[in-house]
């Protein structure tokens, strides 16, 4: 039986009986390799265009899936193929998720777009609000929500396990700005023949090409670019911890670290959020600390019995009646009064295929569980961090649903960006 004929999946049942899924990627090496060929596993799924602005970056692509059309530019490559793609995977630089996701979803697209959802505040709110508005069916690429670890250290808490959640800790390893060991930008090198430079750029300020400072990978470091060690890792981390806790939006963040500048994101950092409680928390607001950059939760607070140590990333839930250790990525690990709680039930958990799961609801027209409804959020309170990490040591207060800092004034305009010329991301209105 044809797909068309079993449910009814928006775009599958506009188009002819053709029983397979249209999928078109954008960044295909990388991350976006990973992604692509994870989807590309599903039996529903054909691919039908390839993007990426690096033509010396299709080897693998070709190799596994010969004779998908290429294209340099994501623009053309939408505009090209139209109808023919129902569902587009972004797994371009965190500047260029928005700009590409927008216009896909504009034309009626389901997204898979990699983590953080944007690389802004204001952006990750407008995917949001046009998955929803769309209709479209949506996963953001934080493939270790539908992991088995993930899932039960959510489940664990939800049953109450360590009781109501009064602070939680979560941390990693890496820093902000450690790929290059620069601060300010190097000056201009000619740019290879196989990379169209201003189609990387996109929607970022022009500046000129340089070897090995910003393609492939080393852009995280850059703020016109990445998102630090926050939006790297954040949206790994905070996911189970926004999931477990049923968060919303923060009220308030504060960051502390030992200086940055304009042009890259700080070394190590804490960031203090404060958010409203909910039923899983003990009290009328909760605070979710995150550190980077090897500072670690004090261990004391884990009641772990003596000689244990705290794994490299992860986060504490600390309860009232013990404390959940949800290790990056490892089971959870539960203790009370320094011992461990074998009694606890465990409950079984089946990990997800996080990419499959997205093709399997836009084919049933069922709902993914990292879809952007819940992502957003996530990616929101990470990019909020990240503009208190402009204004170190500033209570930064946050009202969510008029999207405004309403402690320092000039911290607003950090919550969104100016676009180049043809890159620009348009407010739903
Ligand atoms: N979920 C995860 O575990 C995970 C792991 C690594 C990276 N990521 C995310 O994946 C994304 C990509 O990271 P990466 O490490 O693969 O980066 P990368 O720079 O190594 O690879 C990006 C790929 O996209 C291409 N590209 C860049 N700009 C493009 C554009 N405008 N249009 C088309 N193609 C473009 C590049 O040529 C390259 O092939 C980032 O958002 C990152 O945060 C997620």
């Amino acid at each position: 039986m044809g797909l068309a004929a079993i449910a009814c999946p928006r775009v599958l049942q506009a188009r002819s009986a053709n029983e397979l899924l249209q999928v078109a990627c954008i960044g295909v090496n990388g991350m976006g390799w990973t992604d692509l060929s994870s989807v590309g596993t599903h039996p529903k799924v054909k691919f039908v265009g390839f993007c990426d602005i690096d033509s010396d970056r299709f080897t693998l692509v070709d190799q596994n899936y010969p004779g998908v059309a290429h294209f340099a530019d994501y623009r053309e490559m939408l505009s090209t193929l139209g109808d023919r793609v129902d569902a587009v995977i972004v797994s371009t630089p965190d500047h260029m998720h928005a700009p590409a996701a927008m216009m896909a979803m504009n034309m009626g697209k389901h997204i898979y777009c990699q983590k953080p959802l944007s690389h802004t505040v204001w952006e990750s709110r407008q995917m949001s609000l046009l998955a929803d508005k769309k209709g479209l069916t949506t996963q953001m690429g934080n493939q270790i929500h539908s992991a088995a670890e993930y899932r039960m250290g959510v489940m664990l808490i939800h049953n109450g396990v360590i009781g109501k959640v009064r602070e939680v800790h979560s941390w990693v390893g890496v820093q902000g700005r450690q790929y290059n060991n620069r601060i300010d930008r190097p000056g201009s090198s000619e740019v290879p023949k196989n990379v169209q430079w201003d189609l990387w750029l996109g929607a970022a300020p022009q500046r000129p090409f340089a070897p090995d400072v910003y393609h492939p990978f080393k852009w995280r470091d850059w703020q016109d670019f990445g998102s630090g060690a926050l939006g790297d890792f954040g949206c790994h981390l905070l996911d189970p911890v926004f999931g477990a806790l049923e968060l919303t939006a923060p009220i308030s963040v504060q960051a502390s670290h030992d200086g940055t500048n304009d042009e890259v994101w700080p070394g190590p950092e804490t960031v203090t959020y404060t958010f409203p409680g909910t039923k899983r928390t003990a009290g009328s607001t909760i605070q979710i600390i995150w550190r980077d950059g090897g500072l670690m939760p004090p261990r004391e607070l884990s009641q772990m019995p003596d000689g244990m140590e705290l794994p490299k990333a992860g986060s504490m839930f600390i309860g009232e009646e013990g404390v959940m250790i949800l290790p990056h990525v490892g089971m959870p690990l539960l203790f009370r009064e320094k011992q461990s709680m074998k009694d606890v039930p465990i409950p079984k958990v089946q990990a997800g295929n996080h990419w499959h799961d997205w093709v399997t609801a836009i084919v049933d027209g069922t709902k993914t569980t990292d879809g952007f409804d819940f992502a957003g959020p996530v990616s929101e309170t990470v990019q909020l961090g990240n503009v208190a990490a402009r204004f170190p040591g500033k209570a930064i207060d946050w009202d969510a649903s008029k999207l405004k800092i309403t402690s320092v004034e000039a911290a607003n305009r950090f919550l969104t960006k100016t676009y180049r010329s043809g890159f620009e991301v348009k407010e739903v209105v």
